[in-house]
């Protein structure tokens, strides 16, 4: 479940080091589920730890940090060098949806800080172009387009470096929040839509659409175009998805372009 070894991959000894540095007495406790390939946890999850100083730190700072530390998937990502505990999101979908095939040549929208990367990269995908509008540090076998998906030149730009269309389409992206829900919600939504006409642009024929939607599933508008440009749509949230995150995924599978 390692990614690829030419990947620049966070040392698992540097995890060490933080934990120790915060002085937290972290134990391993064996999960009950399974051990097999396809637990991104591999059996161990963190025990409850907390912060013996606030080092000058904010409350919400504190709370935050005192998340990170007690979230198993935070500890695997740093174990198994990924680049952030995105990656089990996109395992666990994989696992289930099957829809990252080797050789395929895939776009990861909203790529940083790599992680959706890293796994089409170790699942054998073979052309793969990330696109963010944040620096994503080189990961080799990728290609990365540093900027925003909506630039009107983005779609050909990305198809030239793909060497045509792709064959799959992941959006794991999120707008900056303002804090204002009703704000919020609409741009969310309109990133989503953003994103789908975006990948009816660039997919080959039979193609897949994977993205972040929130609220309960995608919204009404959206997902009847879903339901006419490709032949499958499921809903799911991956256990990696935080419980109290309205945040799920729509698995739209054979593009009718
Ligand atoms: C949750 S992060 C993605 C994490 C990534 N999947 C991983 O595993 O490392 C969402 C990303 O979407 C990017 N994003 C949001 N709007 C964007 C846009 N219009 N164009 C490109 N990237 C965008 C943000 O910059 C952010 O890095």
């Amino acid at each position: 479940m390692s990614p690829n070894k030419n990947i620049t991959q966070p040392k698992a000894q540097k995890s060490s080091q933080k934990i120790e540095e915060h002085r937290i007495h972290r134990t391993h406790i064996k999960a009950h589920s399974r051990q097999d390939s396809s637990n991104p946890l591999q059996g161990r999850i963190p025990q409850t730890v907390s912060l013996k100083t606030a080092r000058g730190r904010t409350t919400a700072q504190q709370r935050w940090l005192v998340r990170q530390l007690n979230d198993p998937y935070v500890h695997a990502a740093h174990q198994q060098g990924w680049r952030s505990r995105a990656a089990f999101k996109l395992i666990e979908l994989d696992n289930r949806f099957h829809f990252i095939r080797k050789g395929i040549k895939a776009v990861d929208l909203g790529a940083a800080p790599g992680s959706w990367t890293q796994v089409l990269l170790q699942r054998g995908v073979k052309h793969v172009v990330g696109i963010d509008l944040l620096p994503v540090k080189p990961l080799l076998g990728a290609r990365i387009l540093e900027g925003d998906f909506t630039e009107p030149d983005m779609p050909e730009r990305l198809k030239k470096l793909l060497g045509g269309k792709a064959e799959l389409v992941l959006s794991d992206m999120a707008p900056h929040t303002t804090g204002h829900a009703s704000t919020d919600h609409l741009r969310i939504i309109a990133l989503a839509e953003e994103a789908f006409c975006f990948a009816c642009d660039v997919l080959a024929e039979g193609g897949g659409f994977i993205a972040k939607v929130f609220q309960g599933g995608t919204e009404q508008a959206l997902l009847n175009e879903l339901k006419k440009t490709f032949t499958q749509i499921c809903h799911a949230k991956p256990p990696a998805s935080r419980k109290n995150s309205s945040e799920m995924y729509v698995i739209a599978t054979g593009f009718r372009s």
